[in-house]
């Protein structure tokens, strides 16, 4: 079962959300003596000089003397000791010991009306909640845009390279267009234009792999190639974190008879366990995401690898959306995210027949182009994923994406790649260094620039994203389920196109957060 949130059953299913604050019941969270008694053991802690005779009338400030930063730690304590939640947008109301109790005994409203609705009702409620949600966009320069009239700072585009932007893949794309026209409509069953011939190819070699297949997009991968390898003798172990489209596509593998388990997130001892208990299974498939498109992190995929060796049923098979584009071999302080942006294959130093995975990508985050693709082993490999579905019975990619996926390898693979990649990264640093010094917890591994800054609640969530809106800064808000259920987050995707300027803005953004919502977890 997975450890903080459970995606295992299909969300129709799940009747209500369970936010921790839904109670009604007469009995206190919190009574007034045993917070008189935290106050007391947390004056002791932070060894202040003085500690009066406490009573629940008594000021936080004036008479027990706590500054402003203690009474933000002060609170957090009291969460951390009685383990419940405070809500932060009424924590500024509070003065005394008595104004505290009555906070935390009767649930701040709008988090008790978020209990009880399901997940679609949830996700509905924050379409209208959060500003960031569903905007047309009227214009843009690089990152500017302009919504509804306001200008706003572009921290979620996941276009890390910023070739969405380049002169010279527009020529490409117009000089394509001419010769193809804007979309080849046949199944590729049928056809294909030498463009995907051109891309399959120049794929191979960024990767060292002998066959790929170029699909519009990962989740028809996913949704096309996991069923294809389920029989009744197949397990397929997921990752509790993994991208919501592997999770759909493994439900579809379930209906071929597939058996579908989860394992907490990136925990190799788990997995192991788990591939210890599978060896009655023809074939074990781990699906996990390369790089966790919530967090940054990478999968503990030397690990991973090490350990299906041990296993003649198991194959890996990787979701690297994120880290290919980014990921290169061989990081160094010059290249901190390695050369060429192959992806977590090369910078891993894994290869595909050897290893025992499966890799799959996307081209529309770093190349900015609607296509994805899979690695195949063999020509056998190739032919069978070219039997899935959603390869054969929907349509191929349009003609710019070909295009301009073929001329961003391109780039990509030359000196300048590694260029455009080392802004990104020095973006990056900048900006998480930033949010580190404004007190908030940026959760970075290697300064990937995927990064999500921790809020905690969903009401909490929902009010930093109003703040970061009204300082005009676009960002993807991270709330259940793809994140844990009390540890929403507001997630910055930084592209070569950013610039300074937007990201000290986004810091400064962030500090406001920082200052008007203390529940938000200290750096
Ligand atoms: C890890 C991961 N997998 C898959 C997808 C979906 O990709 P596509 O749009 O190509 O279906 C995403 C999209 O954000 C992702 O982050």
């Amino acid at each position: 079962m997975p450890t903080e949130y459970s995606l295992d059953e299909p969300q129709e299913t799940i009747q209500s959300i369970d936010l921790g604050e839904s109670e009604s019941s007469a009995k206190p969270k919190l009574d007034g003596q045993s917070l008189l008694t935290a106050c007391h053991d947390f004056c002791k802690k932070i060894k202040k000089r003085r500690i009066p005779e406490l009573n629940l009338d008594m000021h936080l400030s004036t008479d027990v003397g706590l500054d402003s930063v203690e009474q933000v730690e002060f609170l957090l304590y009291v969460e951390e000791r009685f383990g419940i939640s405070i809500d932060p947008d009424r924590f500024s109301a509070v003065q005394t010991f008595n104004d505290l109790l009555t906070l935390v005994n009767e649930p701040a409203d709008s988090e008790a009306a978020l209990s009880g609705l399901s997940i679609t009702e949830l996700q509905r409620h924050l379409i209208h909640e959060i500003p960031q949600f569903y905007n047309d966009v009227d214009e843009q320069s690089g990152r500017k845009l302009k919504i509804k009239g306001k200008l706003v700072f572009d921290f979620a585009s996941a276009n890390y390279l910023g070739l969405d932007l380049d002169e010279r893949i527009f020529q490409r794309i117009e000089k394509d267009l001419r010769k193809w026209g804007t979309h080849p409509s046949w199944s590729r069953a049928i056809a294909s234009p030498t463009l995907y011939t051109q891309l399959e190819s120049t794929l191979c070699q960024a990767l060292g792999v002998p066959r790929v297949l170029v699909y519009p997009t990962i989740t028809l991968i996913h949704l096309g190639i996991l069923p294809l390898l389920a029989s009744h003798e197949t397990l397929f172990l997921v990752d509790d974190r993994a991208h919501k489209s592997i999770q759909e596509g493994v439900d579809l593998a379930t209906a071929k008879g597939g058996t579908k388990k989860y394992f907490p997130h990136n925990d190799v001892a788990a997995l192991k366990v788990e591939l210890d208990n599978a060896k009655g299974y023809k074939d074990v498939y781990i699906c996990i995401d390369g790089v966790y498109s919530m967090t940054g992190v990478d999968a503990r995929l030397p690990e991973m690898v090490k350990l299906c060796k041990d296993y003649a049923n198991v194959t890996l098979y990787v979701d690297d959306a994120h880290g290919f584009g980014l990921w290169g071999s061989s990081p160094t302080e010059e290249n901190p995210y390695g050369t060429g942006g192959a992806g977590l294959l090369r910078k891993y130093g894994i290869d595909v027949r050897t290893d025992k995975v499966i890799y799959v990508a996307g081209l529309s985050k770093a190349f900015s182009s609607l296509g994805a693709f899979i690695t195949c082993r063999s020509d056998e490999e190739l032919e069978l994923f070219s039997t899935a579905a959603t390869f054969i019975n929907s349509g191929p990619c349009p003609t710019a994406s070909l295009s301009s996926a073929q001329m961003g390898l391109e780039i990509s693979l030359s000196p300048e790649g590694d260029a455009l990649r080392r802004r990104v990264y020095d973006l990056t640093k900048r900006f998480v260094t930033g949010v580190r010094e404004v007190g908030l917890v940026a959760q970075s591994e290697n300064f990937f620039p995927l990064v999500s800054v921790e809020i905690g609640t969903i009401s909490a969530v929902t009010e930093a994203a109003k703040i970061l809106w009204s300082k005009g800064i676009l960002i993807t808000p991270a709330v259940y389920p793809n994140a844990p259920i009390k540890r929403s987050m507001l997630r910055f995707t930084i592209t070569a196109a950013n610039t300074n300027d937007e990201i000290d803005a986004a810091i400064d953004a962030l500090e406001m957060v920082r200052n008007r919502i203390p529940s938000a977890p200290y750096n």
